[in-house]
């Protein structure tokens, strides 16, 4: 367990909080277009400026290489800004002379936001004068960078080694919810996965197998199951080696004998576009010319029917290609479901990145029990790795 904001005494302290602000934007814009990891961060800034502490926010944007005008963290403090209802200063840089004289100028309950973390190289090789540099800014380090405390960077790990370091509520809860999932679910626990390529949740399949009770398959991964029982996908999106890590899954799920489900039945099309016409198959009849893009309407039956009988349900990867109509009915009747499951008592936890927009975009987030605000971290956390980020807080009493 780590020491969180609320086991310290930040009363009139200047915070140093490390957030994750890397927000999506609408398309060649800085207009954001899902302030979620904004308004998870909340919480934690409330709480630290009701109680008079003075919020000096840092956040990377982006993969800049240098200074980028297009990756700068205005959007994201004029966004905070009317959400908390109080100014937020913008500082040049998120280090120097000029960002120490505007810290040491802000009063209790001031809000000041740094210039993107990664403008300086130094960030992200986790330079020592670096991190001594930002924390010159401040008295207490606050991490709520859930999405990037799988990142050994400055701001996210070397400087919460040399102030007093804590986490703020949304990195404490996600250390709670998904450390649950990991260590004492409710059962029985179904693990639902989806997404396109096997390889990129491998790792946390190999990991969940062996606590689930339930592994559930969707997605453009499906196929490569599929293949791997035998049938044949057509044109589906198919990694090299899909079909024997996808057999190396279902032999663990075998040995542990817990169930595997794969779709029976699948949306196909010959051409992946807004226009694209669907049709809905038997898993052992996709023809030769069509691929895999949603699960089908016998399968999303299913699904739902084997997650009714769960308590606890982790969710990562859409089932589809959501963000086109026609095959976006998978994620959104499994999505509708889930969300009626949390409202009735299961707990439901959905892995951040595409699922956590599949949920938003449907208007299912508020009634999930918790949506992470991480991918990769998701990911990397729930495959029982060591974040830095975390690892490198002070250990609670
Ligand atoms: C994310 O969006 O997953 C995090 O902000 C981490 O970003 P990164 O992969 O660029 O470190």
């Amino acid at each position: 367990m780590k020491k969180t904001v609320s086991d310290i005494d930040v009363s009139g302290a200047r915070c140093l909080v490390r957030v994750d602000f890397n927000v999506p934007f609408e398309p060649g814009t800085t207009t954001i277009s899902d302030d979620s990891r904004i308004r998870a961060a909340l919480p934690t800034i409330n709480y630290l400026r009701e109680r008079g502490a003075r919020v000096i926010l840092a956040t990377h944007v982006g993969r800049p290489k240098g200074i980028d005008d297009s990756l700068r963290v205005a959007p994201m403090a004029a966004r905070l800004s009317e959400l908390i209802g109080a100014p937020v200063t913008v500082a040049p840089d998120s280090i120097g002379e000029e960002t120490e004289k505007l810290a040491a100028a802000l009063g209790p309950g001031g809000v000041l936001f740094l210039e993107n973390t990664r403008f300086h190289p130094e960030e992200e090789k986790n330079d020592p004068d670096h991190s001594a540099a930002l924390a010159r800014l401040a008295d207490i380090y606050v991490d709520d960078a859930f999405g990037s405390a799988h990142r050994a960077h400055a701001s996210t790990e070397g400087v919460a080694h040399i102030l007093p370091a804590v986490a703020g509520f949304l990195l404490d809860k996600e250390i709670r919810m998904l450390g649950g999932i990991l260590e004492s679910p409710r059962r029985p626990l179904a693990t639902l996965m989806g997404g396109a390529k096997v390889g990129d949740k491998m790792a946390v399949m190999e990991r969940l197998i062996e606590n689930s009770d339930m592994l559930i398959v969707g997605g453009g991964m499906a196929a490569a199951f599929l293949e791997a029982r035998g049938m044949r996908t057509g044109k589906s999106l198919l990694e090299a080696d899909g079909p024997q890590m996808a057999g190396r899954i279902e032999s663990a799920a075998k040995a542990r004998g817990i169930q595997l489900l794969i779709p029976t039945d699948v949306i196909v099309s010959t051409e992946l576009s807004a226009d694209a016409e669907a049709s809905a198959v038997s898993s052992d009849a996709i023809p030769d010319d069509a691929m895999l893009l949603d699960i089908g309407p016998e399968t999303r039956d299913t699904y739902t029917r084997a997650l009714r009988l769960c308590q606890t349900v982790l969710w990562n990867g859409p089932m589809g290609v959501f963000e086109y109509e026609q095959f976006a009915g998978g994620t959104r009747v499994v999505g509708e479901n889930l969300a009626q499951y949390a409202r009735a008592g299961a707990t439901v936890v959905v892995g951040g990145g595409s699922t956590a927009e599949a949920v938003d975009a449907l208007g299912y987030a508020d009634a999930m029990t918790h949506v992470s605000t991480g991918g990769g971290a998701a990911l990397e956390f729930l495959e029982g790795r060591t974040l830095p980020g975390i690892a490198a807080l002070n250990d609670a009493d």
